[in-house]
């Protein structure tokens, strides 16, 4: 398995870029989704990294060594896309063979590890079908176990999901998740579907308009955003982001005001432009309904979710903000509430810069 250095990696097309100069360290065994949305660089970055497009400039490293220019069949590496094209008239067994056989290996050596990886996606009773007769699910095991056959230093993954059925995409996400437990093997994974790249990555670089917005942990992306791109963009709804005005210690916004802890008010202070705007964030769970909540608002709608409710609140003319929910409380659209909000859950967010402020312990 392979360490991926990209440093610098840029590509234009023309004038224009579809990837912005790059630098990411991907860790031996890591797996790493690039997540944003359509038309912000994915495909690119991943081509780039399997020498399938060339860059504009830069250097991409495998453990150390540079393959920049190298042909993709010198790379070691196995791309799976979003359709598998996987060839009708041969057996799903013929058709894991084939890279083996393009490599010239022995017929006991391929039939040993066709198997094998057979065994670990849980085709083995499938081997002697042909693709057309199989759900798009089992097809795309049959496009990963190809894949996988090769031993590949590492993983490039486009969207494989992407064809899939809701039903069928849950399973192979698990899938997928369970084989890069087992065999550790380094994956470069895009997707546009944040809760895919949630689900299953180590670290997730965000990306917007041929840029990285973030390259985080999971849990990091999605409770210290870096910006609020990414605020807005994780999450379903994404992060509450209300405009205000920093005075005495609290976030004057529509509804009412924001408390701020202590913590906050030297970075604020420091931070704000004398005019004290600033961009609060909160994540709809860290919102409670309750009867001396900081915001006054009222029902705009209210969503059912069976295990909670999302409600819609309205906290002036044409500004929602959204509240996680007990699934039993019920509102009716016009009810009046007011909303607490978890104070070591709020986010600030420079409104000019769009990035977001961090607290002093956590600049290390
Ligand atoms: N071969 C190409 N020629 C010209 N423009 C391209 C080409 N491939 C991609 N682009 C442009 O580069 C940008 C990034 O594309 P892509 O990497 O496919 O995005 P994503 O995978 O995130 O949807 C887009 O604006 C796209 O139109
Ligand atoms: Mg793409």
């Amino acid at each position: 398995m392979a360490t991926i250095n990209l440093r610098q990696v840029e590509k234009k097309f023309g004038s224009s870029y579809a990837v912005k100069p790059l630098d990411l360290t991907i860790k031996d065994g890591e797996f790493v989704t690039l997540l944003g949305p359509s038309g912000c660089g994915k495909t690119t970055t991943l081509r780039m990294i399997s020498g399938l497009e060339a860059v504009t400039s830069g250097q991409i490293l495998f453990d150390g060594q540079e393959v920049t220019w190298n042909h993709p069949s010198q790379r070691n590496i196995a791309f799976v896309f979003q359709f598998f094209a996987l060839y009708g008239h041969l057996t799903v067994r013929e058709n894991i063979a084939f890279p083996l056989q393009a490599e010239g290996a022995s017929r006991d050596e391929i039939k040993r590890r066709v198997l094998e990886v057979a065994q670990m996606l849980r085709i083995e009773h499938m081997l002697d079908k042909r693709p057309g007769s199989l759900s798009g699910g089992d097809q795309q095991r049959v496009a990963l176990a190809r894949a996988l056959v090769r031993r590949p230093a590492a993983f490039l993954m486009d969207e494989p999901l992407g064809a899939l059925d809701a039903e069928f995409r849950e399973g192979m996400r698990a899938e997928i998740k369970r084989l890069h437990i087992s065999q550790n093997a380094t994956t470069v994974y895009v997707t546009h579907d944040q809760v895919e790249a949630m689900a299953m990555s180590d670290r997730i670089v965000v990306m917007s308009n041929a840029e990285v917005q973030q390259a985080d942990t999971p849990t990091e992306i999605y409770h210290n955003p870096a910006n609020l791109f990414t605020a807005n963009f994780i999450g379903s709804p994404g992060m509450n982001l209300i405009a205000g005005e920093y005075r005495d210690g609290q976030v004057q916004v529509p509804g009412g005001a924001i408390p701020v802890d202590d913590g906050w008010r030297q970075v604020l202070a420091n931070g704000l432009d004398g005019d004290g705007k600033v961009i609060v964030g909160f994540r709809p769970e860290a919102a409670e309904v309750q009867p001396t909540g900081a915001l006054a608002g009222s029902v705009y709608a209210s969503d059912l979710h069976g295990g909670y409710s999302m409600l819609h609140v309205e906290i002036a003319p044409a500004q929602i903000i959204h509240a996680r929910v007990e699934r039993r409380v019920s509102f009716a659209i016009g009810d009046n509430l007011r909303l607490g909000i978890q104070p070591d859950m709020v986010r600030f967010f420079h409104p000019r810069t769009e990035k977001a402020f961090a607290k002093e312990e956590r600049r290390s």
